[in-house]
């Protein structure tokens, strides 16, 4: 059922930035389809089933219009039996830097959405509130390494016992399929309209060692399926 489900779920998932223009619907069809994450999300069950999320650095609000579209065909009975069912979020918060952003997730969800919240906003300032889960998809590398460790660390306070922080990183040790990671980024950085970004990276064991001393338990997969990424997926709990 999975390969003939996930279109269908993208079809469902995409459809609402058709109202934001053809870039940002083509961004979110090419991230939300070829992104092994997306998928691994729901098929893994990683995020709560319930409550609040709040994705940092979310840009056009990809991964909420994946999760509802992923609860909504849950509900209409079309959903693999082999998956988790999908998180039903009473709030989904989105903060992101760049106004385009904000505004193509505007333009999609529009601005009264019951669930959807994406506002403009940097990461290093914005209060994080108490949500169950945090997300950090792709976006830690863009400030330096102090401004990291700081945001882990109020996200850490933020976050319940129990509560889950998933984040995405590059493996810095990777050798080439990080150098090309890089590359990439730059260029979908400058196709979606923003400058070219300076990158702050680290190698998996110091991304693991600064959120094991931040005070996460921390569980690492690799996240670049079928690409030449260095890219990893870090599942990490406050504990209980
Ligand atoms: C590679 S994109 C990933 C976007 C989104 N997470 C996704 O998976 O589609 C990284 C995003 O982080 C945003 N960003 C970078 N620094 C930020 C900050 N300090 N606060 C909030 N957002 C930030 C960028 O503007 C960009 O939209």
């Amino acid at each position: 059922m999975t390969r003939t489900f996930l279109p269908v779920l993208l079809d469902e998932a995409t459809q609402p930035f058709r109202a934001a223009g053809r870039f940002a619907y083509h961004y979110a069809r090419g991230k939300l389809g070829g992104d092994p994450i997306f998928r691994e999300l729901l098929r893994r069950g990683l995020l709560p089933t319930q409550g609040s999320m709040l994705d940092l650095g979310c840009g056009q609000g990809s991964l909420f219009a994946w999760l509802l579209a992923a609860r909504r065909l849950y509900e209409q009975g079309h959903y693999p039996a082999d998956w988790a069912p999908p998180p039903q979020p009473q709030r989904l918060r989105g903060v992101e830097l760049m106004k385009k952003d904000v505004d193509r997730a505007a333009q999609a969800f529009g601005v009264e959405h019951p669930v959807v919240r994406v506002e403009q906003g940097d990461m290093n300032q914005t209060d994080f509130g108490h949500p169950d889960a945090i997300t950090i998809l792709d976006a830690l590398h863009y400030f330096d390494h102090a401004q990291q460790a700081q945001v882990l660390r109020r996200i850490h306070d933020a976050l319940p016992p129990g509560g889950l922080f998933l984040t995405r990183v590059g493996d810095a040790s990777a050798g080439l399929p990080f150098h090309i990671s890089n590359w990439v980024d730059h260029v979908a950085t400058f196709g979606r309209g923003h400058r070219l970004p300076r990158l702050y990276c680290r190698s998996l064991a110091e991304w693991t060692a600064l959120l094991t001393q931040t005070g996460f338990e921390v569980n690492h997969s690799p996240m670049s399926e079928g690409r030449p990424f260095a890219n990893v997926m870090l599942v990490c709990r406050v504990p209980v």
